[in-house]
């Protein structure tokens, strides 16, 4: 009989993908399935993020509960970005733990498995050749990665002390996994890297030099392939040259990620995201005039350490200029090795919450406003996922969730779909065609 694996993956994509990658070792090579239930698993695995204090300390609760309730001869093994960053120390405070992997040493998922308390945590350990084996958890829509780490130094940001330093996964390999990807039937691949059109800058090995323009039009030549996704861009790399090409290329879905963190550029230099407030707007003012009904989402942190009333105005001016489709916004939260760690001007937790409330009523108010005008235009919607009470969802190419009444058949099928009815966060309507 097959050995039973329970996994809980935690943050963002590129952490889905690394849990398909380790999912898919383990079931070619050590003949494991999965299974939705912890108490019956011999192999427990918790995919962890550290980009916020948070969760990292949810982690040693959480391993207690799977101590507590796994059979008694099952594995914990604990993946990620706090895995890399605290390493041995996981072991040390939960002595049950079996295995510690870090985030770019998922391809030795089978290697620890076997070896009592291994901890493997090389954060530039090179894994952009490694052939995985295949696994997706959605059979309509393809993860891939294009590159892995990151060369930023966001003051904020603990990753590239967690996923260490950018390598670009070679062209071909790209193009492999896409056509395969395609080969399943998936219409969709979403590209996946820290800092996506920063691809090229570095291979390992000697690679043909292909920016991340180049690469998109070359995976669009794929054959059968209908939508192209990815995340996440940096502001700092939008150049017209990529603008144009995501305007002009009409496999790439018109909805773009623009990881703000501030609208002021005393904070935006702080955090040393490289642009300031200006070439943001002027960006979003350029992507616009070349995709008028472009989707755009954006990261928001609130309160980053000398963050003033007027800094946060700022923010509040551009959430105004902008009228972001989707945010994610965060309060500040310190983190070990980082540069910002160090800074002492900080704002004080009353003044954070109250920041984080205003800017998410703010966007509320604004998306409301704006889904309004959603009422009778008809989308072209990629159905993915059933939804309760006999529903079927999928997105626009702008990434608008739209639901209509069906089932199973629509699945994996592109319909024209006129919107009856909005909501905040998902839309209802009607197939036309
Ligand atoms: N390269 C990725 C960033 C990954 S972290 C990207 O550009 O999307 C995802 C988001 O978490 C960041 O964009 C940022 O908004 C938020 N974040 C990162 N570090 C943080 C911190 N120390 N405190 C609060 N939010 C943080
Ligand atoms: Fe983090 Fe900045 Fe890279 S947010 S992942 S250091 S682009």
């Amino acid at each position: 009989m097959s050995k039973k694996l329970y996994i809980e993956t935690l943050g963002c994509a590129m952490n889905e993908r690394d849990s398909e990658h380790m999912i898919a070792e383990l079931r070619e090579k050590e003949d494991y399935t999965l299974t939705s239930s912890m108490e019956e698993a011999d192999l427990i695995l918790i995919n962890t993020c550290s980009v916020r204090e948070k969760p990292v300390h949810k982690l040693f609760s959480e391993l207690g509960y799977f101590n507590k309730v796994k059979k008694d001869d099952a594995k914990i093994g604990v993946c990620g970005c706090t895995a890399s960053h605290l390493g041995e120390e996981i072991i040390k405070r939960a002595p049950y733990v079996s295995f510690v992997l870090g985030a770019r040493n998922v391809s030795k998922i089978t290697e620890v498995l076997h070896k009592p308390k291994a901890v493997e945590t090389d954060i530039n350990y090179d894994e952009s050749l490694y052939a995985f084996s295949d696994f997706r958890s959605s059979p309509y829509k393809a993860y891939i990665n294009i590159s892995i780490g990151c060369d930023k130094s966001c003051t904020f940001c603990i990753v590239p002390k967690t996923r260490g330093e950018e390598i670009s996964i070679p062209t071909d390999l790209i193009l492999q996994e896409a056509q395969k990807a395609v080969n399943s039937g998936a219409k969709e691949v979403f590209l996946l890297g820290q800092n996506v059109n920063n691809y090229g800058r570095r291979f390992s090995g000697k690679h043909p030099k292909t920016n991340f323009t180049e690469l998109l039009r070359k995976v669009s030549e794929i054959e059968g392939l209908k939508r192209i996704r990815f995340t996440s861009p940096h502001p700092f790399h939008m150049d017209d040259e990529f603008l144009k090409e995501f305007a002009a290329n009409d496999k790439i879905c018109k909805s773009m990620h623009m990881p703000l963190q501030s609208g002021s550029t005393k904070v935006l230099k702080d955090m040393k995201r490289g642009y300031t407030k200006e070439w943001f707007l002027n960006r979003v003012e350029k992507l616009r005039s070349f995709v008028p009904d472009v989707g755009i989402s954006t990261d928001i942190i609130v309160a980053f350490p000398g963050e003033s009333e007027e800094d946060f105005e700022d923010t509040l001016d551009v959430m105004r200029k902008v009228r972001f489709n989707q945010i994610f916004s965060f309060k500040y939260s310190p983190r070990p090795l980082t540069e910002a760690a160090e800074f002492t001007n900080t704002v004080d937790e009353e003044t954070a919450s109250r920041r984080l409330t205003t800017l998410q009523k703010l966007h509320n108010d604004i998306v409301d406003e704006k889904n309004k005008e959603l009422l009778g235009k008809t989308y072209e919607v990629y159905f993915e996922e059933l939804k309760e009470g006999y529903f079927v969802a999928g997105r626009s190419d702008n990434n608008t969730i739209i639901k209509v009444k069906g089932s199973e058949e629509l699945l994996g099928e592109f319909k024209k779909v006129k919107i009856t009815h909005t909501g905040r966060t998902i839309m209802t309507g009607e197939i036309v065609e």
